[in-house]
């Protein structure tokens, strides 16, 4: 069977450097023969180093200075096999093109076929952040139900970019529960000590029991999640006795974050997004099409389980640091637990601006560092397990204010603060930053 060849064209996006496409590059090349041409726009300094990174790559390169040259290249290349074609074009000129490729097909190549789609997603991976698709509309093309690979998209083939990592830091200590120890507490009426433990930073602990972030482990399960119901509140009462507060300790920020997500509408951008916790306060905007709901999250396992909890929302592989999204489209960023755990928060931030519209809600939530109260048994059994199996996922142990000094770093004035609500003595170690991009909007690296 003669395979066709496929001709995709898309706007060169504007910033887009040799070394993203290098890698765009090495993604292309597993779909077989692939062209790609560049116009005359491209800066002269960028136009060396991205013809290295083609041939490196083992791809064929023309440079096009003019559509014509194309109407002349594009006979015999096409001959060649599947074939990609990258186009930097003047608005004004997507007609003329179109009608050259169309004179084309009629008069010397009748196998040529050709998509007016941006360049396929899944092909090109994590590099798609850098392909402006404005052209196309929403929704279709964040679906791909129009794309020409529709039916023969192997899926998303890219791997994220793989990103420097800072160190990991521990974003828990322990304090075992005995008759000696620097803390004094009142558990059940009883009197006892508690005794820090720990490998963590001595100072972050400090921070910790400063904020009164330390939580009596009420389990008997090996290893708690981030929510358990099970882990109470302990306070220091004025004579720093401390003691189980009442409640439970995450009601009030989480029924805070749960009413900023039940009003979020249009699409919304869940960065690291796990397990998707907030099904109840998405689904119902999202049936109704007032909401758009995509997760960017690295982990392919938290992707496949929450493609099925919610088939409604869209799933792409990723990180926050590179958003596979076009400038401007996006009315919501979330960072729901995952600030912490960005090797480049600053990078992130740049990202989510560039994506946002002006007047899109950036909202961050994570926990400040927390000290888990627990009896010598709880602590043996605990430490079984998550010593062995699990690294430190944590990067940092920003609270609220320190988290928008990142944020305003990178968007100075171009963001405004909606709600703060930052972790203190009474409050669980949750904290809540909500933003709002301010017009213009776009505040470029
Ligand atoms: C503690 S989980 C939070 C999950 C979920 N948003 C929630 O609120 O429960 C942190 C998530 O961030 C993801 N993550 C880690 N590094 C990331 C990065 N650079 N960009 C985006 N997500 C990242 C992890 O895979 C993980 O799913």
């Amino acid at each position: 069977m003669t395979m066709l060849p496929k001709l995709t064209w898309t706007p060169w996006p504007a910033g887009l450097t040799h070394d993203r496409w290098a890698s765009a590059a090495k993604s292309l090349r597993r779909r077989g023969r692939v062209v790609l041409l560049h116009g005359a726009d491209m800066p002269r300094d960028q136009c060396a180093a991205w013809c290295q990174s083609v041939r490196e790559a083992g791809l064929i390169a023309g440079i096009s200075v003019d559509i014509h040259d194309v109407a002349t290249f594009l006979p015999e290349v096409a001959a060649w096999g599947p074939l990609l074609l990258v186009l930097q074009l003047g608005r004004g000129d997507r007609p003329q093109l179109t009608e050259a490729l169309a004179s084309l097909a009629r008069d010397r190549c009748p196998t040529l076929r050709w998509t007016t789609l941006g360049v396929p997603r899944c092909w090109l991976g994590g590099a798609t952040a850098d392909l402006e698709l404005q052209d196309h509309a929403w929704p279709d093309d964040l679906r791909c139900t129009s794309c020409a690979e529709r039916g023969q998209c192997p899926g998303p083939v890219g791997e994220p970019p793989v990103l420097p990592r800072p160190v990991a830091v521990s974003n828990q200590f322990d304090v075992v529960l005995g008759e000696h120890g620097e803390l004094a507490l009142e558990i059940a009426g009883e009197r006892c000590r508690g005794a820090i433990l720990g490998a963590t930073d001595s100072a972050v602990m400090a921070q910790a029991l400063d904020r009164g972030q330390l939580y009596l482990d009420r389990s008997d399960v090996a290893r708690i999640d981030d929510f358990s119901e099970q882990i109470q509140l302990l306070l220091p009462d004025g004579a720093g006795v401390w003691r189980p507060a009442a409640g439970q300790p995450f009601d009030r920020e989480e029924a805070a974050l749960r009413q900023v997500i039940a009003g979020l509408r249009g699409l919304v951008v869940d960065v690291g997004a796990g397990p998707v916790r907030y099904l109840g306060q998405l689904r119902s905007a999202l049936q109704s099409g007032q909401l758009r709901y995509l997760a960017v999250e690295p982990d392919p396992q938290h992707l496949a389980r929450s493609q099925t909890a919610l088939p409604e929302g869209q799933f792409v592989r990723g990180v926050g640091e590179f958003l596979p999204l076009p400038d401007a489209c996006a009315d919501a960023v979330l960072w729901l637990r995952s600030w912490n755990h960005l090797g480049d928060p600053h990078r992130a931030v740049a990202e989510a601006l560039r994506v946002a519209r002006p007047g899109a809600t950036l909202l961050i939530v994570d926990n400040v560092a927390f000290g888990l109260a627990r009896r010598p048994e709880q602590l043996q059994r605990a430490h079984a397990i998550a010593v062995a199996e699990t690294p430190f996922e944590h990067f940092r142990n920003d609270c609220a204010t320190e988290a928008l000094q990142v944020v305003r770093q990178v968007a100075g004035n171009g963001v405004e603060v909606v709600q703060i609500q930052d972790v203190e003595l009474g409050t669980s170690n949750q904290w809540l930053l909500q933003l709002r991009v301010t017009p213009p909007g776009r505040i470029l690296e």
